[in-house]
């Protein structure tokens, strides 16, 4: 809401605060989703597994290195670095400013670095990651109930029936134990007599 501060943004408008704040409210949510989806649908796509430590590792440099680019543009910005400027390197004014830049550069390298880190772990996994089994992750929506083949209609037989909203976890009777035995229960388990939909 930062930039909503009007008493605040008209100090800091069209300079580097703008690009630091968005990119780690935009840019960093729209990379960090994209692999988390990658990481999370990845034994949906090749039936194998992703290796947990080399995500571990490359989300850690990745996180903190994204940080070291887009937190140091903040102070630019408070120091008075005009956004959309050709070059930061040709005014006297930014002098002082211009190892930020280098530090700036030195993490986006490293980020970048890592990267393959998960190109590494893509591949290979793809190829010889262990087995992944049908629900990985014990989620509860649809796809986990899909057989890991390449085939028209993603089911043999009936297409399965949805009896309950996705996110039926934890759910506990009167007696304090789980409906279904265990922790999550899918769409395609159907109610149990006197239960209520919890999407309703
Ligand atoms: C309540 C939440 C938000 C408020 C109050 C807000 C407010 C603002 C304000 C006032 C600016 C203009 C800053 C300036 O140039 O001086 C701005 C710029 C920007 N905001 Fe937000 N914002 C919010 C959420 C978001 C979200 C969720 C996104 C993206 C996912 C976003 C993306 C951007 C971008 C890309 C710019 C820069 C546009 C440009 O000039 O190139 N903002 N925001
Ligand atoms: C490694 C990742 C990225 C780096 C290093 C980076 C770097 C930059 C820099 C330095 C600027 C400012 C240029 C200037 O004001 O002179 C900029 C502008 C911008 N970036 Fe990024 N960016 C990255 C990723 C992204 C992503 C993922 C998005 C969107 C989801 C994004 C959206 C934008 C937008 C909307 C602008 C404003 C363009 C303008 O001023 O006309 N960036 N970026």
């Amino acid at each position: 809401m930062i930039l909503g501060n009007s008493a605040l943004d008209i100090n800091v408008h069209d300079t580097y605060f703008v690009v630091g704040h968005f990119h780690i409210v935009m840019g960093l949510s729209a990379i960090f989703g994209m692999f988390a989806g990658v990481y999370h649908w990845f034994p949906k796509l090749f039936g194998r597994m992703m290796n947990n430590k080399l995500g571990t590792v490359h989300f850690w440099i990745t996180i903190i290195c994204a940080y070291g680019v887009f937190f140091p543009m903040h102070f630019l910005g408070f120091a008075g670095v005009p956004r959309r400027y050709y070059t930061n390197s040709e005014f006297p004014l930014f002098e002082n400013m211009i190892n930020i830049n280098e530090i700036i550069s030195m993490f986006a390298i490293m980020a970048m670095i890592a990267q393959l880190i998960f190109f590494f772990n893509f591949v290979y996994s793809a190829f010889r990651g262990p087995r992944a089994p049908m629900n990985p992750w014990k989620a509860n929506t649809l796809e986990w109930t899909a057989p890991v083949e390449h085939f028209h209609g993603n089911w043999y037989g009936e297409i399965p029936h949805v009896y309950r909203w996705p996110y039926d976890y934890s759910k506990v009777d009167a007696n304090g134990e789980y409906v279904s035995g265990e922790d999550f229960i899918p769409q395609t388990t159907p109610l149990a007599e006197g239960e209520k939909d919890g999407g309703h």
